[in-house]
C-alpha cells in the first residue's frame, strides 16, 4: 500500500513562535514519517490581506529556515512556494467554476477575518482564498490536512470541490480531510486564546533565553495572587499552562505550590523561562547553522519545488486528460 499523502501549508508570516511549533510543526514533523509530505509556503496567499509583498521573499526563508531547524527534513518531504509553481493557478481556475459565490460567503473564516481586519469590501481572490487552498491540497492529491480547527471549513470546501470534479469529469481527486491536532492552540503572553504576532503576544522559536525571560515577565497570570503567599488559580494562567506543555515533570509541584501560595509568580515564571529556552536550544542551533548556510536553505527549497512541480505537472494532465482538453 503506497502511503497516504499531506499536503501542510503555513503561510510565510517571518519567523515562528512556539504557538506555531505547539499547533502545527510538531505534528507536520511526527506525520513526515507515516505519510508521504508535502509542505507548503502559501506565498500567494499573503495577498488577500496585504499587497506589500516586499518581505515575502525574506519572510518565506526565515520560516522554511524554521520549519528546518524544528525537523521537518528536505529528504523526506519537499517544501515549495506556491507562486513558483504555475499549476496552482491553474488549478485554481479550473475549480472557481465548481463552487458559487454564496458558498464561498457561507465561510465562517471569512467571516471571522473581516470581523477581525476590519475589512470594508472585500476583495475576489479573498472570496476565493479556499479555493486556491483546495488547488494546493489536490494538486498533490492530498489526503489528509494538518490544520488547526479555524481551517476546517476550507477543508469542507476542498472536498466539496473534489466531489463536484469527480462526479463532473471522473475520478481524479481524493477528499481530503482535516488532521486536527490535539493539543491545538497556545494562549498568547497576555492571555489572548490565540498567539499571533500582530498582537505581540509571542515567544518566537529564535528568541534567545533573555529575551524569552523578559518576554515571560508580561505574561497574564491570575490577577488575585499579587504576591508569593496568595493563592493561585493555575487554570487561568498562561504560564502555568506553558508549564503543562514545556515542564511536564514539575506540573504536580507547580500545581500544588500555586494553590497553596508557596511559589511565587515570578520564580514561576523564571522556571517556566528557563524550560522554554532549554527545549528552544537544539531549535536555536539548527537555526544559527542554516543562517550562516543560506545558499543551502534556498538549494533545499529549489529542490523542493523541482519536485513538486513534477507531481503538479502529473495531475494536471492527468485533469486534462479527463476534462478532454487534449
Ligand atoms: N490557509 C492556511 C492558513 O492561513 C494556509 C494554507 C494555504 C494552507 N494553503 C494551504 C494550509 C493548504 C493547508 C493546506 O494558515
Amino acid at each position: 500500500m503506497p502511503k497516504k499523502r499531506i499536503l501542510s501549508g503555513m503561510r510565510p508570516t517571518g519567523k515562528l513562535h512556539i504557538g506555531h511549533f505547539v499547533g502545527a510543526l510538531e505534528n507536520w514533523v511526527k506525520l513526515q514519517n507515516e505519510y508521504e509530505s508535502f509542505h507548503l509556503i502559501a506565498d500567494y496567499h499573503v495577498l488577500t490581506t496585504s499587497l506589500d509583498t516586499s518581505d515575502v521573499y525574506q519572510n518565506s526563508l526565515d520560516m522554511l529556515i524554521d520549519w528546518l531547524a524544528c525537523g521537518l527534513d528536505p529528504s523526506k518531504s519537499p517544501m515549495f512556494r506556491q507562486s513558483q509553481i504555475k499549476q496552482h493557478a491553474e488549478l485554481n481556475l479550473i475549480f472557481s467554476m465548481l463552487i458559487t459565490v454564496n458558498r464561498l460567503e457561507r465561510n465562517p473564516t471569512l467571516k471571522d477575518q473581516i470581523r477581525d481586519l476590519n475589512i470594508e469590501h472585500v476583495i475576489y481572490g479573498h472570496l476565493g482564498y479556499p479555493v486556491l487552498q483546495t488547488a494546493d491540497i489536490l494538486l498533490y492529491k492530498g489526503n489528509a490536512v494538518p490544520v488547526g480547527d479555524d481551517q476546517v471549513p476550507h477543508i469542507e470546501i476542498s472536498r466539496e470541490i473534489a466531489r463536484r470534479f469527480n462526479n463532473q469529469y471522473s475520478e481524479v481527486f481524493p477528499e481530503p480531510e482535516a488532521l486536527l491536532t490535539k493539543f491545538s492552540r497556545l494562549s498568547g503572553l497576555d492571555g489572548n486564546a490565540k498567539m499571533s504576532k500582530s498582537l505581540n503576544n509571542t515567544i518566537l522559536l529564535s528568541d534567545d533565553s533573555e529575551t524569552v525571560k523578559s518576554r515571560m515577565k508580561k505574561a497574564a497570570i491570575d490577577p488575585n495572587k499579587q504576591r508569593k503567599g496568595d493563592q493561585g488559580n493555575p487554570e487561568i494562567c498562561v504560564v502555568f499552562s506553558y508549564h503543562k506543555k514545556f515542564n511536564t515533570e514539575e506540573i504536580f509541584d507547580i500545581e500544588a505550590g500555586c494553590r497553596s501560595g508557596a511559589l511565587g509568580c515570578f520564580d514561576c515564571k523564571m522556571n517556566c523561562a528557563k524550560k522554554i529556552s532549554i527545549f528552544l536550544e537544539p531549535i536555536m542551533e539548527k537555526r544559527r547553522y542554516y543562517e550562516s548556510n543560506i545558499d543551502e536553505v534556498k538549494d533545499i527549497l529549489c529542490d523542493g519545488e523541482q519536485q513538486g512541480r513534477k507531481v503538479a505537472e502529473e495531475t494536471m494532465n492527468e485533469v486534462h486528460n479527463k476534462m478532454k482538453l487534449g
